[in-house]
């Protein structure tokens, strides 16, 4: 029912935690289930130098935001932006019809803390 790659993601999750001194910080939640996301970036030159996530969800959402994690780093932030929830699912080679809401976070969250970084620089 799940693909290796994300029984792999579930399983051995890359880059959990928050970065402390963190550039950007964005959190979603799912609307269908409740469950939430939280990226937190460290940004230099414009690129995504360090990337960290904390998923409170079930592992399709954890195996999402780990892959989202590997996808980003080094990427700049533009780049980074054009990454969407269905380019994550399809890194994952997919996931089931039914679980499919569960791959909304990761990306959406990443989003939200490039947008919270690029407020931050705005006003400062
Ligand atoms: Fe909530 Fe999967 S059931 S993200």
């Amino acid at each position: 029912m799940y693909s290796e790659k994300v029984i792999d993601h579930f399983t051995n999750p890359r880059n959990v935690g928050e970065i402390a001194d963190a550039d950007g910080v964005g959190e979603v939640g799912n609307p269908i289930c409740g469950d939430t996301t939280k990226v937190s970036l460290k940004v230099e030159n414009n690129v995504i130098k360090d990337i960290k996530f904390k998923t409170f969800g079930c592992g399709a959402a954890i195996a999402s935001s780990s892959m989202l994690t590997e996808m980003a780093k080094g990427k700049t932030l533009e780049e980074a932006l054009k990454i969407t929830n269905e380019d994550v699912a399809n890194m994952l080679d997919g996931l089931p019809p039914q679980k499919m809401h569960c791959s909304n976070l990761a990306a959406d969250a990443m989003h939200a803390a490039i947008e919270n970084y690029k407020n931050k620089n705005a006003s400062s």
